[in-house]
């Protein structure tokens, strides 16, 4: 194990390979950047990780912005994300938006069950259950957000809160589609507060939901990818990259400025910062 670098040797002799989880970096935006912001930024962004390899990177923008955004990335190695959607195709839902309108702009991806969602959105478990498999039918990547309150995790009910949000909002991914799913574990106390979860409690807690799909699937634990959540920044990215469990973060605050996201982009892992550097000069 020693020899081993930390955090990429994880898989059985039956399992992919380790580096078969693709390390992914998002961006979430939140209610952030008008169309002249997200432009500025993008134009800061795309030089300083277009050397950058072997990671994934995703920025989830508002609505208004994913058009502009789609345009702007078009072959560069920055995917796009919506933050909701609704599970039907259409209908009488004002003010929210199907999976085909987002395949239409070609959107990679969608965050769902983000914890402001789930607390303001009426993004419950049963909404969930739906949302996430219509995601995988229309052909974007889901971001299943999970995650315990504070209260919840002194009371010792972690566990109980993330197995119900496992089991419930993937009821209805068949298994062969489960390694398509990209989870991400977000402890909301940690949300926009400064307060990262320990390399102990990221890993613990991931770790958890690797058994958890290992439950539903052995082969899909191996392969899914599990990213943490909750103010990461360039400071502590290193840290919680290289745990064993965790392959990607998902990333609120420190992701609005360009400087700082490719940062993280770039703490994936010594020759990406190399890469990451290299392009700048
Ligand atoms: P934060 O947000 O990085 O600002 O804590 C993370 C998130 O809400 O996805």
């Amino acid at each position: 194990m020693a020899s081993t670098p930390p955090g990429r040797d994880r898989a059985g002799a039956t399992g992919p390979s380790p580096t078969a989880r693709r390390p992914l970096i998002a961006g979430n935006w939140k209610m952030h950047k008008t169309q002249e912001q997200a432009e500025e930024y993008i134009q800061a962004l795309l030089p300083r990780v277009s050397a950058v390899d072997g990671v994934d990177i995703a920025i989830c923008v508002p609505f208004t912005d994913l058009q502009p955004m789609i345009d702007s990335t078009r072959g560069s190695p920055v995917e796009v994300f919506a933050q909701t959607m609704h599970h039907d195709p259409e209908g009488p839902f004002t003010g929210e938006i199907s999976p085909p309108m987002l395949v239409e702009l070609d959107v990679r991806g969608v965050v769902l069950g983000h914890s402001e969602r789930r607390a303001f959105g009426g993004e419950t478990d049963r909404a969930l259950a739906l949302k996430v498999p219509a995601a995988l039918a229309a052909g974007l990547v889901p971001i299943l957000c999970v995650g315990e309150t504070e209260k919840e995790r002194d009371n010792d009910e972690t566990d109980r809160k993330l197995r119900q949000q496992i089991n419930e909002d993937l009821a209805g991914v068949p298994d062969e589609q489960l390694t398509s799913v990209v989870i991400a574990y977000e402890p909301i106390w940690a949300i926009g507060t400064g307060r990262v979860a320990t390399p102990q409690q990221a890993q613990e807690a991931i770790a958890f939901i690797r058994a958890l799909v290992a439950g539903r699937e052995k082969h899909a634990a191996e392969a899914v990818r599990i990213l943490y959540g909750g103010s990461v920044k360039p400071e502590n990215a290193p840290e919680l990259l290289a745990l064993q469990d965790v392959d990607g973060a998902l990333v609120g605050g420190a992701s609005l400025d360009a400087e700082s996201f490719a940062q993280i982009v770039a703490a994936t892992g010594p020759s990406r910062l190399a890469a990451a550097s290299a392009a700048r000069r």
